[in-house]
C-alpha cells in the first residue's frame, strides 16, 4: 500500500494538478474576450505589467486593500491559514529530505518547531473559518456543501500530519493518511474552488492591466484594484 501511495498516486496527483491548472490558465486566458474584457497586453504594456504587479502585491499584503482592511477578524485567520498552507507543505524539513532524496535538489527547509507551530496555526484558523461560517448569516446562505468539503480537504493534510508527527496513535496509519490527504488535496485543485490558487494570479493580472492601462491609471499612481 505504501509503495502505491508514495509511487504511482503520487505520480497520478501531481500530474493532475500541474496538468489541471495549465489547462485552466490557459483557458482562462484564451477566453478573455478584447471587447468585453477590455484587455490589451500588446499596448501600453510596461502601464499594464506595473498595474498587474502592484494589483497582486497589495492584495497579498495583510490588510493591503479596503477588502481585508473592513474585516480584521477573518483577514487574521486567512493569513494564519494560508501562511502555514503554502509554506509547510513546501518546507518542513519531512518533505524536503523526501524532495533531495528523489530529485536531488537542495531543497531548503524549516526548524521543525516553526514547522509545528504553522501547522498548530492552520488547525486554529480553520476551526476559526468553520465557526465564522457557521454562525455569520450572510456567509453560511451562501455556504455550500462543497465549501464544507473544500475546507475539510484543505484540512485534512495538516490534521493527519500533525498527529503523524507527534506520534499520537498508529505512525504507520497516520502517515499513510496523510499522504493520502495530501494528494485528494492536489487531485482536487483544478476540480473545486481550490483552484484559486492559480486563478488569484490570473483575475488579478487581468483586472489590474485592464484598470492600469484603460480606466485611468496611467494617469494617476493608482488604487489596488
Ligand atoms: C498562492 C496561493 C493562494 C492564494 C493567492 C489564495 C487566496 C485566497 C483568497 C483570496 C481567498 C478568499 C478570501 C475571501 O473569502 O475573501 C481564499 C480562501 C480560501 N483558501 Fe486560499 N489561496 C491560496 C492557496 C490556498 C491553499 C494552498 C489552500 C489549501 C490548502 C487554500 C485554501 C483556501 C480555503 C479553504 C479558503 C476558503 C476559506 C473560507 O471558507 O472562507 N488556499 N484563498
Amino acid at each position: 500500500m505504501y509503495q502505491i501511495v508514495t509511487g504511482p498516486l503520487l505520480w497520478l496527483s501531481f500530474a493532475i494538478f500541474f496538468g489541471g491548472c495549465l489547462f485552466h490558465v490557459i483557458n482562462y486566458f484564451k477566453g478573455l474576450d478584447s471587447r468585453v474584457d477590455r484587455v490589451t497586453y500588446k499596448v501600453n504594456t510596461r502601464h499594464g505589467v506595473r498595474a498587474a504587479l502592484r494589483s497582486i502585491g497589495v492584495w497579498i499584503l495583510p490588510f493591503g486593500t479596503r477588502s481585508w482592511r473592513v474585516k480584521p477578524g477573518y483577514t487574521l485567520l486567512f493569513y494564519l491559514f494560508h501562511v502555514g498552507a503554502l509554506s509547510v507543505p513546501l518546507f518542513a524539513s519531512g518533505h524536503a529530505v523526501i524532495i533531495t532524496q528523489r530529485w536531488g535538489l537542495n531543497w531548503p527547509s524549516m526548524p521543525d518547531m516553526l514547522a509545528d507551530a504553522l501547522t498548530l496555526g492552520v488547525m486554529l484558523a480553520v476551526f476559526g473559518i468553520f465557526i465564522r461560517r457557521l454562525i455569520l448569516p450572510e456567509v453560511r446562505i451562501i455556504s455550500s456543501g462543497w465549501d464544507w468539503l473544500t475546507l475539510a480537504i484543505s484540512a485534512a493534510p495538516f490534521f493527519t500530519g500533525f498527529i503523524a508527527y507527534h506520534q499520537l496513535g498508529s505512525g504507520h496509519f497516520w502517515t499513510l493518511a496523510h499522504i493520502l490527504f495530501g494528494e485528494i488535496l492536489l487531485i482536487a485543485v483544478p476540480f473545486t474552488k481550490l483552484f484559486h490558487m492559480v486563478l488569484f494570479f490570473c483575475t488579478r493580472i487581468q483586472i489590474g492591466m485592464d484598470f492600469g492601462i484603460k480606466r485611468g491609471g496611467m494617469k494617476s499612481p493608482g488604487f489596488p484594484w
